[in-house]
């Protein structure tokens, strides 16, 4: 384990070193941006300018929540509305690594803009050591490609910053806490957003289902937590799964998808175990999720599979 006050002051130093001038960040709300975020702040205070992408594919309320959150950070920000962007990067693809790279793809050519036009060529970002792993940089199969890594085009003039690179999860979180992020504990967050969480094509109708399904697994597992039903997984969601499937309102027959719901428990997302959840629990979820998603999503599955074999995300 690091000592988190050596890596800041080792990481500011750095930093100053490696943005002469200006910076803009790539912030999404997560703990490792957040973090990189600070540590710009710190290093090159108002030279620093952390932008927030709202790319359509966030959380319920997460716009507002991460606002709130880099707020109580101390954190300089600007919110860059993206939805209409990101949704015709993704027309017609169902192709996982294609997604991947068009989100990446999406991403990289908004920041371009925005570090134009704060006079920059520098960004930085909250790549921590699983990120470049898993996308193949440590000579291993591409295990799938990071919007943060692998997404970036060969020809563009942005110049890469990445303080954490070389840390994993619990160590990011050991820095955030030094740091004094709020709720550093709270659950990991894919860049490409629900995008990787809905299988097959990604339109704004299907990403609201993903999102409501969502936001009941969280309220659902966070209440059972509060009550101390079960511990606190590493990370619970919900995924949408491109089936024609059958279920029944009243005296009819109607057809709808299914939502697959996650739960896991890891230490540092490199392996996971599939959470034990108490009936009850899985029950509840599914009966909110059909019924608040009529006609919509008929049928709810429990994920039963550890890592490895599988992902804990689903693309
Ligand atoms: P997998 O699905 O490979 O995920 O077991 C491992 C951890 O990484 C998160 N994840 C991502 N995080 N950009 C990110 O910042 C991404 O493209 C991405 N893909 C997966 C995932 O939620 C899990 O915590």
């Amino acid at each position: 384990m690091i000592d988190p006050a050596a890596f800041c002051a080792d990481a500011i130093a750095k930093l100053r070193t490696e943005v002469p001038g200006r910076t803009i960040v790539a912030a999404s709300g997560g703990i490792d941006s957040t973090t990189a975020a600070l540590l710009a702040e710190q290093a090159l205070g108002e030279r620093a300018r952390a932008v927030f992408v709202d790319t359509g594919l966030l959380r319920q309320h997460e716009v507002e929540t991460v606002s709130g959150f880099f707020r109580a950070s101390g954190l300089r920000f600007q919110v860059r509305p993206a939805a209409d962007r990101f949704f015709a990067a993704l027309e017609g693809v169902t192709d996982p690594e294609e997604k991947r790279r068009r989100i990446g793809a999406t991403f990289i050519r908004l920041f371009e803009a925005e570090a134009e036009r704060f006079q920059t060529d520098r960004l930085v970002q909250g790549t921590i050591a699983p990120d470049w792993i898993e996308s193949g940089g440590a000579l291993r199969d591409t295990i799938k490609t990071h919007h943060n890594v692998g997404g970036i085009p060969k020809d563009s003039r942005l110049v890469l910053v990445e303080p954490l690179r070389d840390l994993y999860k619990d160590e990011v979180r050991a820095v955030a806490r030094h740091l004094g992020i709020p709720d550093a504990d709270r659950q990991p967050f894919p860049g490409p957003g629900l995008a990787v969480r809905v299988n097959g094509p990604v339109t704004p109708d299907r990403v609201r289902r993903a999102r409501v399904a969502n936001a009941i697994v969280e309220e659902e597992i966070e209440s059972a937590v509060r009550a101390g039903t079960i511990r606190r997984p590493w990370q619970y969601f919900a995924v949408l799964l491109p089936v024609r499937t059958v279920g029944v309102t009243g005296d009819n027959r109607v057809f709808g998808e299914a939502v697959s719901v996650r739960v896991v428990e890891s230490v540092d997302a490199m392996t996971a175990v599939a959470m034990e959840l108490p009936r009850a629990v899985l029950g509840r979820i599914a009966e909110r999720i059909t019924r608040e998603l009529p006609r919509e999503v008929v049928r709810v599955l429990y994920d039963v599979t550890d890592k490895p074999p599988a992902t804990i995300e689903w693309e």
